[in-house]
């Protein structure tokens, strides 16, 4: 990235259904075991939407959170970009639902990277910030996967929840003006696809496969080893174009997809554990929510400060995946 047009992420929100759904709840409705759940995926508890809440209303609740936390108005957001899976319908975007319930006028898609979606949709927004598509972009990720789980396969039916983040993307050019060299916002984004991966995780349907949406159906074995090599590989690749080093980094806000493989990730590429955000436990597999719901909660902790660099990184079906590195905030 040129040295002025920086990026900035400079807030976040993020929404949770009410409904709370423990191990032993699933455990009601299929075999499966609070101790299997915990012991293979370290997930705990997950949220899911009622019947008639949609995912663009909660996307819509953590985009205002975030606009709100911006202390921007609506009216400011010139781009709105939405990871989903999971849309309210076939067509229009998520996003268009979002841009009219928010009330304005930005210009607004979805992006489908699945769980990478979050990921993706950041590296674009800020392309297309720097190429003069406006100045704000509201980026959010939403999905409502227990809306396309098959509560027969216990494999898949335990590791997912529902949820919704936001942030919100800043131009400025002024960052250099006052500190030289003294880089903040988007660093470093890598993101990749190999679609030969494409049946190891998808739906066994779609609307011009089926007529329908389909299952979310995975091979679990071959998705772990893929996630550990893929999102090492990723983050090595941002750390060698920021000029940076593993220990430059403050916090890693990793995919939320099961706890064995931020650990395997975190071993592979030696991250201390004290530095990972974890959210697994009390959101399960969120897809694109993932990231901005554990850094939503990380930031109220106040764990995360202004300044801090952080390490994001996803992978979904696809196979889609990708990392980014970024500081955090603004210069005071
Ligand atoms: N409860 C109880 N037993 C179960 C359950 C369950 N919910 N699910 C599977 N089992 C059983 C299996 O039937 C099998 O029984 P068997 O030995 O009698 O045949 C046994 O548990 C072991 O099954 P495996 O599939 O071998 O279990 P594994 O250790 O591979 O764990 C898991 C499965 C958790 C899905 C693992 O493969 C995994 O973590 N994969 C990574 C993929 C992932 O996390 N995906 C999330 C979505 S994709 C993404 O976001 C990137």
């Amino acid at each position: 990235m040129s040295s002025n047009n920086q990026i900035l992420l400079t807030s976040v929100g993020s929404y949770l259904p009410k409904k709370k759904i423990s191990n032993d709840n699933l455990a009601k409705i299929m075999d499966t075991s609070d101790e299997w759940i915990k012991k293979r995926t370290g997930i705990k508890f997950r949220h899911f939407v009622e019947d008639n809440e949609l995912t663009s209303d909660m996307g819509t609740n953590a985009a205002e959170q975030a606009i709100l936390n911006a202390r921007l108005k609506a009216n400011d957001i010139d781009l709105i970009i939405v990871a989903t899976t999971t849309p309210d319908n076939t067509f229009p975007s998520t996003a268009s639902k979002i841009q009219r319930n928010i009330g304005c006028k930005a210009i607004s898609f979805d992006v489908q990277a699945v769980c990478a979606g979050f990921v993706y949709a950041i590296s674009i927004g800020a392309s297309m910030l720097k190429d003069g598509y406006g100045d704000k972009c509201l980026i959010v990720g939403a999905d409502s996967m227990s809306k396309i789980l098959d509560w027969n396969d216990r494999s898949t039916a335990v590791l997912f929840g529902d949820g919704a983040g936001a942030v919100i993307l800043e131009k400025t050019t002024a960052v250099n003006e006052f500190v030289h060299n003294d880089k903040w916002g988007i660093l470093a984004t890598k993101i990749f696809t190999n679609g030969e991966y494409y049946d190891l995780l998808n739906t066994d349907g779609g609307v011009s496969k089926s007529k329908s949406t389909g299952f979310l159906r995975m091979n679990g074995k071959e998705i772990f080893k893929h996630a550990v090599e893929k999102l090492s590989s990723s983050l090595l690749m941002c750390l060698e174009v920021s000029n940076m080093d593993i220990r430059d980094i403050d916090w890693f806000i990793p995919h939320q997809a099961n706890q064995r493989i931020i650990d395997a990730v975190s071993n592979k590429i030696k991250i201390p554990q004290e530095k990972i955000i974890s959210t697994i436990s009390i959101h399960g597999n969120t897809s694109a929510a993932s990231i901005p719901l554990a850094l939503d909660v990380a930031t109220k902790k106040g764990n995360i400060k202004n300044g801090n660099i952080l390490a994001l990184q996803a992978i979904g079906g696809g196979l889609s995946w990708g990392s980014l590195i970024l500081k955090i905030g603004k210069p005071s």
